[in-house]
């Protein structure tokens, strides 16, 4: 069965998304699957293959290498951010019929939309900060917005990942320089209170037809917050399994679930929660979480002594259902 194993992306995100790619592809159990590396760049669609570039077909998605030409049977998905987990390729794969990995074109477009999110989770009492949704070219007050919330408080692109243009402002001196960088990275973007607890990321996949978490990871930031430099850069603790006492664990279980299950979910997710009195709010879901060495997902799974190589199994059986 041919795979093609899809990484890349037309964001900032998609140095990680390099490294899940290159994570599945080491993981993927080669006795059942062809796997092809295959990178989705803003000007180059093209499939690696024993060191040497092939250019995919826009048209069908194939790609012809050596003179014959390869057709996939499934996708396997680790794009994050644009265009692989807004659902833009899954809309383009869906039109091709060629099963791809995770949820829905839709529900991926729905979730990576912030505010969009959080409108829908509303309907289903899931606890979250309070969110102002701003647009580029707004009147934005920032005092009023401070009396509104309260400081310290988020600002965020409303489409984005790995907190690429987030910051905490804490003083109102600091507004105008984190405006300027979450605009940089959309155009709409969501200001948020500050919900002051502890912080925790929930693996939860699809698994022989339940919906299943995989763990609960706490998170210490040694920065004020969660920011790329603490994803990625070492600048944080994580802690598999968190140290909750058994009532929290399985609320923040059963919330994670009923995250999943609400937003009509298939396929790997990471949701991110700040626990504060003993109450998980809701922070965002990851349709495409990070699978490099340093991302949480791995980490759960090791932790659930679950072998990557059986969760692409089940993610490429869930596919092609
Ligand atoms: N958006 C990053 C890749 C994550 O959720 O892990
Ligand atoms: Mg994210």
């Amino acid at each position: 069965m041919n795979v093609a194993i899809v990484m890349g992306g037309y964001s900032d995100e998609s140095v990680i998304s390099l490294r899940s790619g290159q994570l599945l592809l080491s993981q993927i159990d080669r006795s059942k699957y062809t796997p092809y590396e295959v990178h989705i760049l803003l000007d180059d669609w093209y499939c690696l293959h024993e060191g040497t570039k092939y250019t995919l077909s826009r048209g069908d998605f194939s790609v012809t290498i050596e003179g014959k030409k390869i057709t996939f049977d499934v996708v396997v998905n680790t794009i994050h951010g644009t265009p692989g987990e807004d659902g833009h390729m899954q809309a383009y794969w869906e039109l091709l019929e060629i099963p791809y990995t995770g949820c829905h074109y839709y529900q991926s477009s729905l979730t990576f939309n912030k505010r969009d999110t959080l409108s829908v989770l509303s309907k289903f009492d899931i606890p979250k900060a309070k969110s102002i949704y701003l647009s580029k070219g707004d009147t934005i007050d920032g005092t009023k917005i401070a009396a509104e919330l309260g400081l310290p408080f988020f600002v965020k692109p409303n489409q984005s990942g790995s907190s690429l243009g987030v910051s905490m402002v804490t003083t109102l001196d600091d507004f105008e320089k984190a405006l300027a960088f979450a605009f940089a990275e959309d155009d709409d973007i969501l200001i948020e209170s500050y919900l002051n607890g502890r912080e925790v990321s929930v693996g939860v996949i699809k698994y022989k037809g339940e919906t299943k978490v995989m763990g609960i990871t706490e998170i210490l930031s040694q920065n004020s917050f969660f920011d790329y430099e603490a994803k990625y850069l070492g600048k944080s603790d994580e802690i598999t399994p968190a140290n909750l006492s058994e009532p929290l664990q399985k609320h923040v279980e059963e919330t994670a679930k009923k995250v999943y299950e609400s937003l009509g979910m298939t396929g790997f997710s990471r949701t991110d929660f700040i626990i504060m009195n003993d109450v998980p709010h809701f922070i965002e879901i990851n349709t495409n979480p990070g699978l490099s060495p340093q991302s949480i997902f791995p980490q759960q799974a090791a932790h659930a002594q679950m072998a990557m190589s059986d969760l692409i199994d089940n993610e490429i059986e869930l596919a092609l259902k």
